[in-house]
């Protein structure tokens, strides 16, 4: 049985004392809930594997509360100072060089020379981190390949009992995972659209450098139709700005609201009792463009099951 701890101080000190012990705790964060261990534990990490089901060979990103911390963890450029200055805390994870002897577990970075780091910007995850004192790794808190989760209820779903702690803080504000930026040197390429924008074109590569390109990512377990512009009668239609339809990301059009709501949107269309899900179109500009990202994705994955 899962353990569903609340966010207040007793709650926070059973998940420090768990994490501390190398087992794994679901933390909400700014973006979406986290299946939470210690980085530099390797017992505490093949947990975190083994109850998502991810392959081994797509890496995690490591969390830490401040640049002193992430620049223990990994080498940062002037221009990934400058990123880090910028937006942390918030929903960006900067890909950088490994430094040698970080300490961190070696399945963290799957082998990789490089290293994803984030300092998130909400205040279960880093009294944690403050408390711990040692950096997380945390992957999305749902099973490999499945729709992230943007409540406790979503994670509890979809990880069952195998994990046996959450630490339940409501709502995801951002809704949809950080952006990631590889910055080498003073060369910035984009890995992951996410809510901060900074109008750089998705790196197509075919190598699995972030295998949240993968195609098998954020997919629903119906078949779902884009650019919808009304329900078929077997469908569960999922709206953007005043429109009929089953669930409204947003009735007034605001992307951010859009892209907060979208997962939320997508599990309760799983959940519903219509066979298929339909998306109306969202603009691709702005918070739109991470939005349309994880539909077509979405989409991609579940056409074999048309
Ligand atoms: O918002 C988020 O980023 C959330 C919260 C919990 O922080 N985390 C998250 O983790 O979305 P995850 O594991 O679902 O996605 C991490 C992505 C994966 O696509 C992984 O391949 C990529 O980051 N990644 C991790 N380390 C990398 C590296 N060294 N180089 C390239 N990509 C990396
Ligand atoms: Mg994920």
């Amino acid at each position: 049985m899962t353990v569903r701890l609340a966010c207040d101080a007793a709650g926070i000190r059973t998940a420090v004392e768990a994490l501390r012990n190398e087992q794994i705790v679901a933390v909400p964060t700014e973006t979406v809930y986290g299946l939470a261990g210690r980085a530099d534990s390797n017992v505490a990490v093949q947990r975190i594997y083994e109850a998502k089901g991810r392959p081994p060979h797509n890496p995690l990103i490591v969390h830490v509360t401040s640049l002193h911390w992430a620049a223990k963890l990994g080498h940062f450029s002037p221009k990934a100072l400058e990123l880090a200055g910028r937006y942390w805390p918030g929903p960006l994870t900067l890909v950088v060089p490994l430094v040698l002897n970080s300490g961190l577990a070696d399945a963290v970075t799957a082998g990789l020379d490089t290293v994803a780091l984030r300092m998130p910007d909400h205040a279960v995850i880093r009294s944690l981190l403050n408390q711990l004192r040692h950096p997380l790794a945390a992957p999305s808190a749902n099973s490999s390949g499945s729709i992230s989760p943007t409540t406790a209820s979503h994670a509890l779903r979809s990880l069952r009992d195998r994990i046996p702690f959450i630490v339940d803080g409501g709502s995801c504000a951002t809704g949809l995972e950080s952006t990631i930026l590889a910055v080498i040197d003073d060369q910035v390429r984009l890995l992951r659209p996410g809510v901060i924008d900074l109008g750089l074109e998705l790196e197509q590569t075919t190598a699995i450098e972030a295998p949240g390109q993968l195609l098998r990512h954020y997919a629903p377990r119906k078949p779902l139709r884009l650019d919808a512009r009304d329900s078929r009668n077997d469908e569960f239609l999922i709206g953007f700005g005043s429109m009929p339809c089953d669930y409204n990301l947003s009735p007034r059009a605001v992307l951010t609201e859009a892209a907060a709501r979208l997962f939320a949107a997508m599990h309760e269309a799983d959940e519903s009792n219509r066979p298929r899900i339909a998306v109306a179109p969202v603009p691709k500009v702005g918070a739109g463009l991470a939005i349309n990202d994880r539909l077509a994705r979405a989409a991609q994955a579940t056409s074999t099951l048309r």
